[in-house]
């Protein structure tokens, strides 16, 4: 059986009062049928921790640097996140490939502190719009998988996301047969093929019941809709019911 999980990305959004849908999502977390994470700014891991939200509920970050400590201004470890009372971490996902050069060895490295702080690594892949139009995705996501997923990850430590750039924040997809083959095609290309692959970009409570139901997609990261309970509890009720 993989792993089913419901993932929300909060992005750089978020202070204390926002706690209140964290709170809320924990709710339609309790019981349901697959694995829901919320990875918050790193900001709000701790506070939520505290609050305990609900057990249901794990937490995580949204990066982390490779190095175990040191003089890195800025940064956050992974054993700082798993300090904080995270169980997860996104790692090299669109947003920080575009805006702070993120490489693919260097999502690898990430990967690998994520899971010698014991936190499962969320790696993202995706093509953008002019690689997506030239017919190159297949091509470049498994350029990306074979250097951004160390060979030893397992369907425990590892799980993959699917974002296809261009869909991101967009209210744009592709269509569901185009998802089914890029994901069964992802999963050739694993190390392991028992790891989860999430779909993300512009997943809504409108679109999430028949992603969902695809049967290479094991879940969903999900940034805008996952800012709220209104909108994140449907999209877990989908993954829930989905098969
Ligand atoms: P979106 O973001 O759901 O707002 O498109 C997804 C993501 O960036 O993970």
């Amino acid at each position: 059986m993989r792993r089913r999980l419901a993932a929300g990305n909060w992005k750089m959004n978020g202070i204390t009062a926002d706690l209140v849908e964290a709170s809320a999502i924990g709710a339609a977390a309790q019981d349901a049928a697959c694995e829901v994470v919320l990875c918050l700014p790193a900001t709000l891991v701790p506070q939520a921790t505290a609050r305990n939200l609900n057990k249901a509920l794990q937490l995580g970050g949204q990066d982390c640097h490779a190095e175990l400590n040191g003089a890195f201004t800025g940064d956050i470890s992974a054993d700082m996140l798993a300090d904080a009372g995270a169980a997860c971490v996104i790692i090299g996902h669109s947003e920080r490939r575009q805006f702070y050069g993120e490489i693919d060895v260097q999502v690898a490295a990430k990967a690998k502190a994520a899971w010698n702080a014991g936190l499962t690594a969320i790696i993202c892949v995706g093509e953008t719009e002019a690689q997506y139009r030239s017919g190159q995705t297949l091509d470049v996501l498994a350029a990306q998988i074979a250097i951004s997923v160390p060979t030893d990850a397992t369907p425990n430590n590892t799980v993959i996301a699917y974002e296809p750039i261009w869909a991101i924040g967009t209210g744009l997809t592709p269509t569901l047969k185009k998802i089914s083959a890029v994901h069964a095609h992802l999963r050739d290309q694993l190390p392991d093929a028992d790891i989860a692959i999430l779909y993300g970009g512009s997943v809504s409570p409108g679109n999430a019941p028949d992603i969902m139901a695809l049967g290479d997609v094991d879940g969903c990261l999900v940034g805008g809709a996952s800012l709220t309970a209104e909108k994140f509890a449907p999209i877990i009720t989908a993954l829930e019911t989905a098969k």
